[in-house]
């Protein structure tokens, strides 16, 4: 199998980019230290490489690998999705190397190496974090003999990527397309437009998703060992069946079973054009 893994080149890089990825490093610091989950706080310090700029991967990949066994590896874009399940079942993260344009620093559509390394390696230090990762990637694998792989994609959304969590009476963020994201960091943690929903594994394996703003709905969970353990042992073969037979959900939905942690106003949805 191709796991399509380029050097990343660090020496490449300009000063202008290094100095972007300062800028949004330091930009997005200030705005998680009151909103990030504390193991995302926590794992941020791997971050601050010897070097001022955009992470070495070599450098990097050394740290992680001796806290979790992780390590980071540059690829050219979005890859095939075996290869992606294959490397996160290796303890691979595979990353893009490119960096955003200075007129994009508050949105892009593709994954960069900040959206990347800022965004999901913080908490590939965490061990419980880093093994739902790895059997996310065995999942992903599994998924694909079932026809399933939208099922696990819309997991890896409302959690890896857009998930959120309880800190005593408050709610974090950890979802790595909100840690890279400014405006959808205070979105998430501050506005009264999303509803806030108790993960619900099943639930979010029906549930669509929006790639074109920020999310109508977000699920909290308790704790990464309840992500994991839920996750974990519960086997998707039969379940993947099962939901094949019941409505999808779009997003934005309350249904009656949900645990309503808050009810939103989708003010944000109604003021769009
Ligand atoms: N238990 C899942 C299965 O049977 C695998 C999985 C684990 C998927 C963790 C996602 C996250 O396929
Ligand atoms: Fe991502």
């Amino acid at each position: 199998m191709n796991d399509w893994v380029i050097a990343q080149d660090w020496n490449s890089y300009s000063a202008a980019e290094h100095a972007l990825w300062d800028e949004l490093f330091a930009r997005q610091a200030a705005v998680l230290s009151s909103r990030a989950a504390p193991a995302f706080l926590e794992g941020l310090d791997v971050l601050r490489m010897s070097k001022p700029g955009i992470p070495d991967f070599t450098e990097l990949s050394k740290r992680l690998e001796k806290a979790t066994g992780w390590s980071v590896v540059a690829v050219p874009g979005l890859i095939p999705e075996e290869d992606f399940f294959d490397n996160l079942a290796n303890r691979r993260f595979v990353a893009g190397r490119f960096i955003r344009k200075p007129e994009q620093i508050d949105y892009l559509k593709e994954p960069d190496v900040f959206h990347d390394v800022f965004g999901h390696v913080p908490l590939l230090v965490n061990p419980v974090f880093a093994d739902y990762m790895q059997a996310y990637g065995r999942g992903g694998l599994r998924s694909m003999r079932y026809g399933s792989i939208h099922r696990l994609a819309r997991l890896y959304w409302y959690t890896v990527e857009f998930g959120l969590i309880r800190d005593g009476s408050a709610l974090k963020l950890y979802g790595s397309g909100i840690a890279s994201s400014a405006s959808e960091s205070r979105f998430a943690i501050d506005s009264d437009s999303p509803n806030r929903l108790g993960f619900d594994l099943r639930r979010i394996m029906r549930t669509k998703y929006r790639i074109d703003d920020f999310q109508q709905n977000y699920f909290v969970i308790d704790s990464f060992e309840q992500l994991l353990r839920e996750t974990l042992d519960t086997d998707f073969g039969p379940l993947y069946e099962e939901l094949d037979t019941l409505p999808e959900i779009e997003p934005g939905v309350i249904l009656p079973t949900d645990r309503v942690l808050n009810r939103g106003t989708q003010s944000r949805v109604a003021d769009r054009p």
